[in-house]
């Protein structure tokens, strides 16, 4: 058991308290139960007495729910820092830099891919990132795509197959498709409980993406799709069409693109990826004319060697706010409930009774200063499943 007192404001995401779309609590209390998850919310004065004996006070620092980064891609070898120094010296991002990882991911052993993806993912939860979703894609071949998610099942339960990432350098883009479809999947499905397709300029056509998504739901796998991030094209309304979770990038939308979203009354989530735009010097998406039609949007952080090599989500919810017309209310919604939606979790995402008690301590009074103070370390603690697993009360 262990109960916080003395909670500047606590942002429960629960929309039944009537406090605003965060369901903010001022001076509350929180506390975890023996089974870890959340046992009470409310203010500190109506605290059940019981709790108060061991109950540790936070003088006025703010709590908010787990980060859930529902799309990063940790299992690789190598780094591109070259192609990133290149890029800023003028030269475009492209969908080619993944074979350059490809051949340094295919060059690591397991234990090399293991170690990176964990000490990726332990960045993450010091930056308060309590679920991720992370993907294969760097592998393109059977052996290394198994061996891929493999590896993320090590870090994460939320593991996706993207060996439609792109065509190798080996393969014809027909046979990869076939291959994609038939033995790869077959050997990946076991691992993955998603799977993705990146649908654009340079990668996969949308008839190709179709036959793909098809065949990995045919084996029960839950559908994702990186769309409209380099160009306009059908991704999006392809994701809406087969049902996706979520469509990811969702930087080129036309009115009937977001109308799809719209449409799918929440059901397909488009989420947002604003450190792809930071990193690869491209225009940002307007996440207001999303909101504004209904759609429901989560932010993550793309976390790859190419376009986003970074695992932060308060920079994530700085870039929302300052770049793409978020408020900050709906920048910390959409990187904690709406990641929890795009990965269709219910348990977390959310600090109600009964949620999984995934959180973190603030140092700050107010969830408004992930995006007020761009760049400062401002997690001073993260809990997960009720236990302090970085940072420090103190
Ligand atoms: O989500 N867009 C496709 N995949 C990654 C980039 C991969 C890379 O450049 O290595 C992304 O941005
Ligand atoms: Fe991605």
């Amino acid at each position: 058991m262990l109960a916080l007192t003395g909670i500047g404001a606590l942002v429960t995401n629960d929309v039944s308290l009537e406090r605003g779309k965060l369901g903010i609590i001022n001076n509350a209390a929180l506390v975890v139960g023996d089974d870890d998850k959340v046992a009470f919310v409310g203010e500190t004065s109506q605290l059940p007495r019981d709790y108060l004996g061991n109950s540790i006070d936070l003088a006025g620092r703010a709590v908010i729910p787990g980060f859930v980064d529902s799309h990063t891609h940790l299992v690789f070898g190598g780094d591109r820092a070259e192609e990133f120094e290149a890029r800023m010296s003028g030269r475009p991002y492209s969908a080619g830099g993944i074979r350059t990882t490809m051949a340094a991911t295919r060059n690591s052993t397991n234990d090399e891919l293991v170690a990176n993806a964990r000490r990726l993912a332990n960045e993450a939860l010091h930056t308060g990132t309590t679920t991720l979703e992370t993907k294969s894609g760097y592998g393109l071949s059977v052996v290394d795509e198994a061996r891929s998610l493999q590896v993320a099942t090590a870090v994460t339960p939320e593991t996706t197959f993207l060996g439609a990432h792109v065509v190798p350098p080996e393969s014809q883009t027909d046979d990869y498709v076939a291959l994609v479809c038939g033995e790869m999947l077959q050997q990946c499905a076991h691992n993955a409980k998603w799977i993705d397709v990146f649908c654009d300029r340079g990668a996969f056509e949308v008839d190709h993406a179709r036959a793909i998504l098809s065949a990995g739901a045919k084996l029960g796998l839950g559908l994702r799709i990186h769309a409209n991030q380099l160009q306009h094209g059908g991704g999006v309304q392809l994701g809406v069409e087969l049902g996706a979770a979520s469509c990811d990038h969702c930087s080129h939308l036309s009115h009937g693109d977001i109308t799809a979203l719209a449409d799918s009354h929440g059901a397909t989530v488009a989420t947002l990826l604003p450190t792809a735009e930071l990193c690869t010097r491209s225009r940002f998406p307007d996440a207001r004319q999303l909101i504004d039609a209904g759609v429901t949007v989560a932010l993550a952080s793309d976390c790859n060697p190419g376009s986003s090599y970074t695992t932060s989500m308060p920079l994530v919810i700085a870039l929302a706010v300052l770049n793409m017309n978020m408020t900050c209310d709906e920048a910390v919604w959409s990187a904690t409930a709406g990641g929890a939606a795009a990965l269709r979790r219910t348990d977390i995402g959310h600090l109600k009774v009964g949620a999984q008690a995934d959180f973190s301590v603030l140092g700050a009074p107010s969830h408004i200063h992930l995006a007020y103070r761009p760049g400062v370390k401002i997690i001073d603690a993260v809990f997960n499943n009720g236990r302090l697993v970085a940072g420090s009360l103190r």
